[in-house]
């Protein structure tokens, strides 16, 4: 949530200084901008429980809707920290948004790879509305 709330703020901030024609880049945060808006985050863990292993925060912008991310590391958790109105985020077992599909919300608490899921291999977010 705190990462979350400074993306946000950095994005009301490029937003003040963009007609100053100000340059700003922040490592890290920088695809979120004016013209890619930001969508959702989750963070992962490589061991279940939502616990140990923490892997950090996936921060997902407008530009990266409905298209497959493939984790690259074995995921075995995940948490859905936050997410636009009108949007839903997938995970799937397998890498290339293949295998078991799960519909994740931010009430959905810790993700945990079971019931069929060894790992968790990629993810999508799409939106309904322009979000
Ligand atoms: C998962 O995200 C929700 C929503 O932000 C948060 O309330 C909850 O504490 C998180 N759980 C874990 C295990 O990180």
């Amino acid at each position: 949530m705190q990462l979350t709330a400074f993306a946000n703020s950095l994005v009301v901030l490029t937003l003040a200084i963009g007609t100053n024609a100000v340059s700003f880049r922040s490592e890290g945060f920088a695809r979120v901008s004016r013209q890619d808006p930001h969508i959702g985050d989750i963070r992962t863990w490589g061991q279940l429980g939502c616990s140990a292993d923490n892997q950090g925060v996936w921060t997902i912008t407008t530009s990266e809707l409905d298209l497959c991310h493939d984790f690259g590391i074995t995921v075995k958790a995940v948490n859905l920290t936050d997410i636009n109105d009108g949007c839903s985020f997938f995970a799937f077992s397998e890498a290339g948004c293949k295998g078991v599909r799960c519909a994740f919300g931010t009430g959905s608490g810790c993700g945990d790879a079971v019931d069929g899921v060894d790992s968790w291999g990629s993810f999508e977010f799409t939106c309904s509305t322009g979000a």
